[in-house]
């Protein structure tokens, strides 16, 4: 039994997006398989692991224990809405100055959590960072690298405070993109 289809209508990385879901469907699901953003990654499903975090209305959620219907006029920032084009995030950027992404599979989500992180603390202490960051895990091991590269991006000061609203330094609001297509903001 699956249900009759619902529109729902969300926001996705600046896009007004309106799909039609399956009502048991998680927000998981519709990002990964009806709006084809794969960069939100899908592991455990049972909200232990962080690999399918994304932002829901700029607070970090689990979107593998989340309803799409559930999502319904909610504003939604995926991995894939973090840079522009090809301007890295400087979380991004940071990531890959400390060679925190390993086999990758986790990263995603720890950016997004890395992200909502800063927009709140934007000077964490490695306390912080670390308890920003308790629900993502890392199979590869690689949380020292992880939490240097939020220290690093910290230090910067170049991070986007609220990612899903405001854009960060350089980069274009995410409302200047919502004529740009998913796949050309950041190809994951
Ligand atoms: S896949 Fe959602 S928390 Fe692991
Ligand atoms: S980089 Fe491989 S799981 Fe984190």
């Amino acid at each position: 039994m699956t249900g009759e289809l619902r529109r729902i209508d969300m926001t996705v990385n600046g896009r007004a997006r309106a799909i039609d879901v399956l009502p048991h469907h998680t927000l998981l699901e519709v990002l990964r398989d009806d709006l084809g953003l794969t960069g939100t990654k899908e592991c455990c499903l049972v909200g232990e692991c962080g690999a399918c975090t994304v932002l829901v209305d700029d607070v970090s959620v689990d979107s593998c224990l989340m309803l799409g219907v559930e999502a319904d006029g909610a504003s939604i920032t995926t991995v894939e809405g973090l840079a522009f084009g090809e301007r890295l995030h400087p979380l991004q950027q940071a990531f890959l100055d400390t060679g925190a992404a390993q086999c990758g599979f986790c990263i995603p989500g720890q950016l997004v959590s890395a992200a909502a992180l800063l927009a709140e603390t934007p000077h964490p202490t490695r306390a912080e960072i670390e308890e920003g960051l308790a629900g993502n895990l890392c199979r590869c091991g690689g949380y020292e690298q992880i939490i240097e590269a939020v220290a690093a991006a910290a230090a910067a000061g170049d991070h986007p405070g609220r990612a899903a609203s405001t854009g960060h330094a350089g980069v274009p609001a995410v409302g200047d993109r919502a004529s740009t297509p998913d796949a050309e903001l950041a190809p994951q």
